[in-house]
């Protein structure tokens, strides 16, 4: 050892190892930064950084530049007319999303309209938690937007829509609840999970904001979870200082894997929308089949809207990669059906590349709105899979149901 220079501890040596070195091209691939601390400056810098940090430009654990990346890949992906004007906020979860959302616009004593039914989750976080701090919430049916007009009260700021209903597939009106908003001075929030921007992009339409569950179609794979806030700038660093107020942290690992399915996810979603209308035109023929709830089809309340407010391509406008199939026969039929499926997988998530099914009645909350949903709905996410395949399952998985042979003992 030279003289003069004390060597470290080895305990001291394993915890201050070189530290990597920063590259000086930048990476094709796209880097993780596991990281939630980092260095300060040194003391005359800190209140700079201090202050970068509180506009979302520096980093500790509430801004991550791998999840920064994230929700701007997904802020440029639903801003496609208008990329420079849309920013985006990224959460550990859709409800995450959306509860910074309501948190940053409502108070207590405003209002809130929301459609019936509505995603489970959402209809919860409005009547078992927001009610409790004396934010109100009508469920309104939004087909008829009469209807939806004569509910607004003075005190209502957020007209909350889904572009694709989960499960009943209907087609919000993006246009036209945008003039009701905005007639109203209140904010049009639309969780665009089902649609995904490859199917509509309602901030084209005048949405103010967009929410995703990005655990979804965003993610793609089943092995991430995620949520992310799009919209005008203003209103993004807004819901960021509630982020950061209610520790909403996205992990950099998660926000790798979402980042990365938004490579295929045009992919993914346009081979989905394909195969979901082949899948549900051939489905609606079989005779145990009381109804299929499918935009594609025309017979659907929502299929003109679709048509119009859908992206389309040379496969046709895109429907979305969801299809709804209630059978005769109620409940017991609706459960048989799913319990019947061999190559499809029983699972309540959707958006992934294997196509899985869910029978709501007997997945849903005793507390959870199922109105409008039939007790023998199975809702079907498509996935990857040859459509014949799928059509295949589902063909011999009805015939069982119409041969009885659920009929219970
Ligand atoms: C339409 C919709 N919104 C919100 C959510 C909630 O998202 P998360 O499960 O990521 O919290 C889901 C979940 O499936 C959903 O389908």
């Amino acid at each position: 050892m030279r003289r003069g220079r004390r060597r470290l501890g080895e305990n001291s040596r394993a915890v201050h190892l070189p530290a990597p070195p920063l590259p000086r091209e930048a990476p094709t691939g796209q880097p993780v930064w596991r990281t939630s601390g980092w260095n300060l400056p040194g003391s005359p810098g800190y209140a700079e950084s201090a202050a970068a940090r509180s506009s979302g430009l520096a980093s500790d654990r509430a801004d991550n530049p791998t999840v920064a990346a994230f929700a701007a890949a997904m802020a440029a992906m639903e801003g496609a007319a208008a990329p420079e004007d849309v920013a985006g906020q990224a959460f550990p979860s859709g409800m995450a999303a959306t509860t910074a959302v309501f948190l940053t616009f409502l108070r207590a004593g405003t209002h809130v309209l929301a459609p019936a039914p509505v995603h489970g989750g959402t209809h919860s976080l409005l009547t078992n938690v927001l009610s409790r701090f004396g934010i109100a919430t009508d469920f309104v049916d939004y087909s008829d937007l009469r209807r939806v007009h004569r509910v607004i009260r003075s005190t209502t700021k957020i007209i909350y829509a889904e572009t694709l209903a989960n499960p009943t597939m209907a087609v919000a009106d993006i246009r036209g609840l945008y003039r009701l908003a905005r007639d109203a001075g209140a904010l049009l929030v639309v969780d665009s999970t089902l649609a995904t921007p490859v199917v509509c992009r309602p901030l084209e339409h005048g949405a103010d904001l967009v929410v995703h569950s990005a655990t979804r179609y965003v993610g793609g794979h089943d092995d991430c979870a995620g949520g992310v806030v799009v919209g005008r700038p203003d209103l993004i660093n807004l819901i960021r200082e509630i982020r950061v107020d209610t520790g909403g942290s996205l992990s950099p690992d998660d926000a790798f894997l979402l980042r990365r399915g938004m490579e295929t996810m045009t992919l993914r979603v346009r081979r989905m929308c394909s195969t979901a209308m082949v899948f549900a035109a051939s489905l609606a023929k079989h005779p145990a089949v009381r109804w299929v709830d499918y935009p594609g089809l025309p017979a659907h309340p929502g299929h003109q809207l679709a048509r119009h407010l859908f992206d389309s391509g040379p496969e046709g406008t895109r429907f979305g990669g969801c299809v709804t199939v209630t059978v005769h026969g109620g409940y017991d039929a609706g459960a048989a059906l799913a319990d019947a499926l061999r190559l499809t997988r029983l699972a309540g998530s959707l958006g992934g590349t294997r196509t899985t099914a869910v029978h709501l009645a007997s997945a849903a909350r005793p507390d959870e709105a199922l109105s409008g949903v039939d007790a023998g709905a199975v809702r079907f996410s498509i996935g990857l899979e040859d459509a014949e395949d799928l059509i295949v399952d589902v063909t011999q998985a009805l015939d069982a149901v119409r041969d009885g042979s659920h009929t219970r003992a």
